[in-house]
């Protein structure tokens, strides 16, 4: 039996748009490569204002996202390749423009917490993406993923329901944040 997950060298999956007929690029493994570009476009999409409120304001205390945070994402993107510790995914437009990310946060074969974040001028094609990690992270052996999202957070937790997750508990953050945890078993 496997104890760690194990994933193809390079990935690369068809993501449709659900909203018009584009097709996007979801590429992991050693596929992924970062340039000057995407650094910009990682700080764009992540001072949007549902991005930045619902994943980045409380880690920067406010303050805005910058060029470091760009680097470190891409950098903890890298590392998670070269020591599988964790696992992201990167989605790119049909011009090769990078328009979101997708991740699986451990190698915890048996509970492991996923995360996303996309280019709000792109919406519409992540419960496929989602969809397809799930389909991945299933083939790598694992067989539960987790999601933990703020309660104001619809469109996240709309978007991870319609992937498949239930939810299963609602949790008090030290902060006073009230989050809910959702879920998804992967049976074979
Ligand atoms: C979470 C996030 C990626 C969701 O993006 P999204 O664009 O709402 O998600 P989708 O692309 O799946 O859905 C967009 C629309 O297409 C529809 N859609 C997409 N795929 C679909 C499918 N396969 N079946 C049915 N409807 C679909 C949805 O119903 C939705 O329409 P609606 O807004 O009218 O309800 C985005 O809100 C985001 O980046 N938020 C900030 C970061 C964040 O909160 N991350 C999560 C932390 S846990």
């Amino acid at each position: 039996m496997n104890t760690k997950p194990f994933f193809e060298e390079k990935i690369n999956c068809r993501i449709k748009n659900f909203l018009n007929t584009d097709i996007y690029q979801m590429l992991g493994g050693s596929n992924i490569l970062f340039s000057e570009k995407d650094l910009q476009k990682i700080i764009d999409i992540c001072s949007q204002k549902d991005c930045y409120e619902m994943i980045f304001k409380r880690r920067l205390n406010g303050g805005p996202y910058l060029l470091k945070d760009a680097v470190s994402y891409t950098n903890w993107v890298m590392e998670g390749w070269r020591n599988h510790s964790h696992f992201a995914f990167i989605v790119r437009n049909n011009t090769g423009e990078f328009i979101g990310t997708l991740d699986i946060k451990s190698p915890d074969l048996d509970n492991a917490e996923v995360g996303c974040w996309a280019d709000e001028n792109y919406r519409g094609f992540m419960t496929n993406a989602f969809k397809e990690l799930i389909a991945l992270a299933k083939n790598a052996g694992y067989k539960k993923l987790y999601a933990r999202i703020k309660s104001e957070n619809s469109r996240s937790y709309n978007m991870v329901m319609r992937s498949g997750f239930i939810k299963i508990e609602e949790r008090l953050r030290t902060d006073g944040l009230l989050e809910f945890i959702y879920e998804i078993t992967l049976n074979d």
